[in-house]
């Protein structure tokens, strides 16, 4: 069912550092950072040949990777992506297999604009995973 390894999000505490890391030290094409008001975030998207990660940063005071910060000061990784061809199906074979879907189990619209579903990271290897419809 995935398809794509689509992005990987690595929460960190200072957006300006981290981009430094990415554009200095490894090389990387690097955005300039982008405030997700409804999401809580603001992003910046470093640009691999194969994929891409996402720096986020708290955005907000009810952002939803505060607490993921207050937990894990330094940063770490948050989440990976992974694209499906139907985000409809992908929820149904989740509820089928009894993988838990966070929230109502409905797709919501991700932070770019397309249908995503996140799935539970203890039925995941520990790994909270973003499925999205590409
Ligand atoms: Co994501």
């Amino acid at each position: 069912m995935i398809g794509r390894l689509n992005h990987v999000a690595i929460v960190v505490p200072n957006l300006s550092a981290a981009s430094a890391i990415y554009a200095e030290t490894l090389g990387a094409d690097v955005s300039a950072p982008e405030d997700l008001a409804s999401h809580g975030v603001t992003v910046v998207f470093v640009n691999l040949p194969n994929t891409k990660i996402e720096l986020l940063h708290p955005f907000g005071d009810a952002s939803p990777i505060a607490g993921f910060l207050e937990k894990n000061p330094a940063g770490g990784m948050h989440h990976i992506c992974y694209e499906v061809d139907d985000i409809e199906a992908a929820s149904a074979q989740m509820v089928a297999t009894g993988a838990r879907v966070l929230g109502d189990g409905k797709p919501t619209i991700g932070a770019h604009g397309k249908p995503v579903l996140f799935l539970h990271p203890k039925d995941f290897c520990g790994t909270l995973v973003e499925l999205e419809q590409a």
